[in-house]
């Protein structure tokens, strides 16, 4: 039986980048559940005011339940949603997180609506997808990690030395954005919803 290894965090942090990398480094197989979900048609319907799909959740879990029991070794799981995966199929969660500054950019950059890169945002400064990972798997082993001005295999080479035994950080869960926010940043972002949106 095969283990995940999830590399998670708000859309637009490195997720399917790094996951990529992490892939390629370790010759394990690499499924961005949100993509894979509309491949396979693990979808229930279109939400034209969000332009997202609604996935399937249960049918995408047992299927990916299903891939990971039979899969000798690791498989890498990229999601903004980790909380569906079974606990105990799960070997290391990685939280990437991205100073709000740059993850906006990154967000406007891929052309997403206002809307949609606001609530993101305000997501990520609020630890939205490490709550619900930390709330709903208590005995898994979660690292941050910061994506901010790094490349993608910088990232992954460090997800590697944790993994390897080589490295393991000073301190697992570290990222504080509301401590590190400026008075004026936090003027900015006040208006924002705080939802996590779908990709
Ligand atoms: N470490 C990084 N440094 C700079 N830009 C990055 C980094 N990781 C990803 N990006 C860029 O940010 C955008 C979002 O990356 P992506 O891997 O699609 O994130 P996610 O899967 O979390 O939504 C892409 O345009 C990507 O090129
Ligand atoms: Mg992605």
């Amino acid at each position: 039986m095969g283990k995940a290894i999830v590399i998670t965090g708000t859309p637009g942090t490195g997720k399917t980048s790094v996951a990529r990398a992490l892939a390629k480094l370790l010759g394990v197989k690499h499924i961005d559940l949100s993509s894979y979900a509309i491949e396979k048609g693990f979808i229930t319907e279109y939400d034209a005011e969000r332009h997202t799909y609604v996935i399937d959740e249960e049918r995408l879990v047992k299927k990916i339940v299903m891939i990971i029991k039979n899969t000798p070794g690791y498989v890498i799981i990229d999601t903004h949603y980790p909380e569906i995966i079974p606990c105990e199929l799960i070997e290391y969660v990685f939280v990437l997180r991205t100073h709000p500054r740059v993850l906006e950019e990154r967000l406007r950059n891929k052309g997403w609506p206002d809307r949609k890169v606001k609530e993101n945002v305000m997501a990520e400064i609020l630890s939205v997808v490490l709550s619900n990972i930390l709330n709903a798997c208590s005995n898994v082993e979660v690292y941050e990690i910061d994506t901010t001005n790094r490349d993608p295999v910088e990232v992954a080479e460090e997800i590697l030395g944790i993994i390897k035994g080589v490295k393991k950080p000073s301190s697992r869960i570290k990222i504080d954005w509301l401590s590190a926010l400026s008075q004026e940043d936090i003027a900015y972002y006040e208006s924002y919803g705080e939802s996590v949106s779908n990709e």
